[in-house]
């Protein structure tokens, strides 16, 4: 129903029909909603926040400091912004702390020989409940892994954590490539304790930065984006 309602409000994309129509006219919708959003925060002058930090710029850069975890969404087409990940990790990430990247089934191959000096966990999975569209060869990937690793041993919390959160879709009103809020919000408060420091060097507009203040961690991001940056100090501060 919210499909036809949908495609049938928007003109330019009156002749697709059906989930074709429906993600079009959403696209559309949504870029629309992130050009307003950008320029509303360009208007802003937001300060770093002390325990929730988003810095401008390169995670290569940046003076990183030892923290307890990283959760993190690389651009996930390009390895060696894993490669670099790793290695970064491998410095930074205090014994125990978790590594979850966020990637895409076609390249899980890649993705562990470049963690081999870490621990295998477990992979999480973003489910989602409206059939996506982009297709990699005849498969329509309708969730997306996390992949969850250690560096050394990660002790476990004693409460049961479901490996899936579903979710409608992930919303683009922010970044292009953005990631639903929720699954992050449920990860990290179940795998990670209060106070933890966890560092993001890809934010994008700071939804994992955004889960860190909402559960109570302590977050420091980069993003190479200035736009995004004020984007995700926006959504800190909101
Ligand atoms: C997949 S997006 C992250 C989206 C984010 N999870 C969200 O929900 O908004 C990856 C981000 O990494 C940023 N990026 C790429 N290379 C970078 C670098 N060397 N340093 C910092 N950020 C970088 C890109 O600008 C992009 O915003």
């Amino acid at each position: 129903m919210a499909i036809f309602v949908l495609a049938s409000i928007c003109d330019h994309h009156k002749r697709k029909t059906g989930l074709s129509a429906f993600y079009s006219c959403r696209c559309t919708v949504e870029k629309e909603k992130r050009k307003e959003v950008i320029e509303q925060a360009k208007q802003m002058i937001l300060p770093i926040k002390e325990n929730h930090q988003i810095h401008h710029s390169s995670n290569r850069d940046f003076g990183w400091p030892m923290m307890d975890h990283i959760f993190t969404d690389p651009p996930w087409k390009e390895m060696y912004h894993y490669q670099w990940l790793a290695e970064m990790a491998q410095e930074k990430v205090k014994k125990g702390g978790l590594v979850a990247v966020v990637s895409v089934q076609r390249f899980l191959d890649k993705l562990f020989p470049i963690f081999k000096g870490f621990n295998y966990v477990t992979t999480l999975a973003i489910v989602y409940k409206l059939t996506g569209v982009n297709a990699a060869g005849c498969f329509v990937p309708n969730w997306r892994p996390v992949l969850l690793f250690s560096n050394g041993k990660y002790k476990q919390p004693k409460d049961l954590v479901t490996d899936t959160v579903s979710v409608m879709s992930s919303p683009k009103d922010y970044h292009d490539w953005q990631q639903p809020l929720q699954p992050f919000v449920r990860w990290i408060e179940a795998l990670t304790q209060p106070g933890d420091l966890i560092a993001d060097p890809f934010a994008g507009a700071g939804t994992i930065p955004l889960a860190c203040q909402m559960t109570g961690r302590r977050c420091v991001a980069t993003e190479i984006n200035e736009d995004m940056v004020k984007v995700g100090r926006m959504r800190l501060a909101a």
